[in-house]
């Protein structure tokens, strides 16, 4: 082994391992921090691509992590070197987080192949920096290990305990149907977040934290160790001296992210009742790959999977108890044991995904409930189809009304977000709890970025009357805290002239999630009028990166990626830069 490794010449090489006026220009700048010569002389380089920032607060504990996973590299043998890459903070980052993922895809991947680095550890968090870092990595097929920095603890406000985002919902609701005072919603947000970490719920952040661990990119209890747990340093500095061997088997991102992969975390996304924005990044990151994945691939795969994890927004716990209960690996062997595991799949730390997680165990079935008595029969993602949706759209039945999964009401509709705002605390609206809210111009280029606004709050006057919940339908993302009988991710948006736009007040609209269809009870030939007398919105940017962005994304049934990233270059070495 260590003979195969010394043997090996290593990418780096390229850059220190000149004996000529351009090594000296390599190693002599890095020497200024006190750097060894031998340090240059063979040790695999590896890059710690951090999303540190004080705006993403989710990921404000990585430099902590990339000190864990340094001190690993050099147990190993290896020089680590940590980057920057650009962090995107869920929280305040306007119009959208969304809008920057593939901007920060590019900056790692580029960053990556730019520079003398052998592999890779990505430092990863909040909701998008997940995706963006396995999309750019994936372009760049370097050898790469995932590491996040795991959720906080559990968020808890006058000894009840409270979830991320899930609960900012319920009580801003609570706020405005005046059942809780102002001060009381202010101590409210200190005790929803209380410790370093990512969202606790299963939103998107733990969402794509199992996802990492489903593909076999990241370790075995990657998505579940609590951030401020000691156990997450240490899998930090695991993952530091694995990536070492790594190199030296030249263990890649293109030989883990197959297609089994992916159908793994399909599998895995249902049984978890995880984040519908899973469904835009895991296409995404197939994308890069070569993977031909399709909307239809997470209903197929979905089907006879249930929701096995009683997690908040579908549920009662947080991910503190699903560390506590076995995490992800106690999930992967109920499926793998119903036979809904590719159990080959390898995984970054060599061993097939079923050696990980077959003797795994399950501490408390309340919090991971067993395949036969399921937390809801009904996992996964839905995929919609019909004439309002030619291109899908997707809702979570598990964090759904059953009552509504089969419903046809009059449209009530929102050419914008702002549109909508002003009316629903507008008592003269009108509209009743049978109706379905229908907003416009939030996809991708619409909005653009597709923003979290799919789940609209409600109209106060029908909170007032204790109506909790209503069909929603539009061409924008919800927040993977979120919960409700939500359609989202309608295919073409509105924008580009789908059959969204054409919908009007008044019109029927029926939703019926177990035939999988959304239908727009208009003639063609309506249809038709309708659409000759439709103009396209203005485009939001005439330069600069929106207008880049407008330009080049793609629908949310094809990932939200740049049509020009789609797949990958891998990472030879540049030319001289000098
Ligand atoms: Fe950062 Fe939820 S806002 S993980
Ligand atoms: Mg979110």
């Amino acid at each position: 082994m260590s003979n195969d490794n010394e043997k090996k010449v290593l990418r780096s090489q390229a850059w220190f391992g000149r004996q000529d006026k351009m090594g000296f220009y390599y190693r002599s700048f890095l020497k200024n921090s006190g750097t060894p010569q031998d340090r240059f002389e063979g040790r695999p380089v590896i890059g710690i691509c951090n999303t540190w920032s004080e705006l993403t607060p989710c990921n404000g504990h990585f430099r902590v992590i990339a000190e864990h996973v340094r001190q690993g590299v050099l147990d190993a043998g290896g020089y680590p070197l940590e980057f920057p890459v650009s962090s995107l903070g869920e929280v305040t980052m306007r119009p959208t987080a969304m809008l920057f993922r593939n901007l920060a895809s590019m900056d790692v991947e580029e960053a990556i192949r730019a520079h003398p680095l052998d592999g890779v550890v990505l430092l990863m968090g909040c909701d998008k920096t997940t995706p963006a870092l396995l999309m750019g990595a994936a372009s760049a097929d370097l050898p790469t290990i995932g590491v996040s920095g795991g959720p906080q603890l559990r968020g808890v406000y006058r000894g009840q305990i409270i979830g991320s985002g899930t609960n900012i919902i319920s009580m801003s609701e609570q706020l405005r149907a005046g059942e809780i005072t102002l001060a009381e919603f202010h101590e409210a947000e200190a005790a929803m977040n209380r410790s370093a970490g990512s969202c606790m719920t299963m939103g998107t952040a733990s969402t794509m934290a199992s996802m990492v661990e489903a593909l076999g990119i990241g370790l075995p209890e990657n998505a579940a160790i609590p951030a401020a747990d000691a156990r997450r340093n240490l899998l930090a500095r695991m993952a530091g001296r694995r990536i070492v061997e790594m190199v030296a088997e030249d263990l890649k991102p293109s030989d883990i992210l197959t297609r089994h992969a992916f159908e793994n975390a399909i599998r895995t996304l249902a049984a978890i009742g995880g984040s519908t924005n899973a469904v835009v990044h895991l296409l995404a990151i197939a994308g890069r790959v070569g993977v031909e994945l399709t909307l239809d691939d997470f209903d197929r795969l979905s089907r006879d999977v249930h929701c096995l994890v009683d997690l908040m927004p579908s549920g009662r716990f947080l991910m503190e108890d699903f560390y506590y209960a076995g995490g992800l690996p106690a999930v992967l062997r109920a499926l793998g044991e119903r036979g809904l595991l590719h159990k080959e799949a390898r995984t970054i730390n060599g061993k097939s995904l079923w050696d990980n997680v077959a003797a795994a165990p399950n501490w408390n079935k309340d919090v991971i409930t067993p395949f036969e008595t399921p937390f809801k029969p009904e996992g996964g993602i839905a995929i919609l189809s019909g004439n309002l949706a030619p291109n899908g759209a997707v809702i979570k039945p598990s964090a759904a009304s059953p009552e509504l999964m089969k419903h046809t009401g009059r449209a009530v509709v929102f050419e914008s977000v702002e549109e909508m705002h002003d009316a629903v605390d507008d008592d003269t609206l009108d509209i009743d709890a049978s109706c379905i809210m229908v907003l416009k111009n939030c996809g991708p280029k619409g909005y653009p970025g597709m923003a979290e606004v799919g789940n609209m709050p409600l109209p106060a006057k029908l909170l007032r009357q204790g109506v909790r919940d209503m069909i929603r339908i539009s061409d924008a993302r919800m927040s993977g805290t979120a919960y409700g009988t939500v359609v989202l991710h309608v295919a073409p948006e509105a924008t580009v002239g789908g059959p969204l736009a054409l919908v009007k007040n008044g019109d029927m609209i029926t939703l019926d999630v177990a035939a999988r269809a959304l239908h727009l009870h208009v003639s063609d030939e309506e249809l038709a009028t309708r659409r000759a007398a439709w103009t396209p919105p203005e485009p939001h940017a005439a330069r600069g990166y929106q207008k880049l962005y407008i330009d080049h994304v793609l629908q949310a049934d094809r990932g939200v990626d740049f049509d020009f990233l789609v797949g990958r270059s891998g990472s030879p070495v540049p030319r001289d830069n000098h």
